[in-house]
């Protein structure tokens, strides 16, 4: 399959692909810097986000900036992404059938922008990008290599703002893609 961000996005906003399409005010269909070396991916668009068509827009996106901030970068320099780009009713999680229905598109995005490090926000994300069942309690801050791509679970945003004692460990978890991308520029500080 040939991608282009033009028939993605527009694929995206016309998308019934699943039943999410009935919900949503905008489809959320991501957003940054198309050549992002750091790719975030949450679970889906919440309330605002679907008021805005825009991702991590409400309390946890608020937290989310000031953390790639504390790293050294702005929202601008990453991508910024989520399993499902429909808002799930009432926040739930979105069904396997739902989140299967929408992945071609993430697959797409992480094909075109090509990150070097992807920062999974929440065991939703794990779930479906891993494939595998990652308990965030335990496997944070673990590194798991997907064809030259490094990808770190990490806490949701919004687990931090319920439980602002998990922050510290997060921080450990973003100091550690911050030292892995310095690392992966190479001593003379090239962009590969
Ligand atoms: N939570 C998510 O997982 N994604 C968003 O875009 C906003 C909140
Ligand atoms: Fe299409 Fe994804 Fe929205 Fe479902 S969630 S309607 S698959 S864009």
């Amino acid at each position: 399959m040939r991608v282009s961000w033009q028939s993605l996005t527009e694929e995206i906003r016309n998308c019934e692909k699943c039943d999410l399409c009935r919900g949503r005010t905008l489809p959320v269909p991501g957003e940054g810097n198309p050549r992002a070396e750091l790719m975030f991916i949450g679970e889906g668009p919440g309330f605002e986000e679907d008021r805005q068509g825009r991702p991590f827009v409400g309390p946890s996106g608020q937290l989310l900036t000031k953390m790639i901030h504390a790293i050294g970068r702005e929202r601008s320099d990453c991508y910024i992404a989520n399993v499902v780009k429909c808002r799930p009713p009432g926040n739930r999680n979105p069904s396997d059938e739902e989140a299967a229905a929408c992945l071609d598109y993430l697959r797409g995005q992480v094909l075109l922008v090509r990150p070097k490090v992807v920062v999974l926000l929440g065991r939703v994300a794990c779930k479906y990008v891993l494939r595998e069942e990652v308990y965030i309690t335990r496997d944070h801050g673990t590194w798991y290599e997907r064809k030259g791509i490094w990808f770190l679970p990490t806490f949701h945003p919004s687990a931090l703002l319920r439980d602002p004692a998990k922050k510290r460990e997060a921080w450990e978890d973003f100091k550690k893609v911050r030292d892995r991308l310095s690392a992966l520029a190479g001593p003379a500080g090239e962009d590969g």
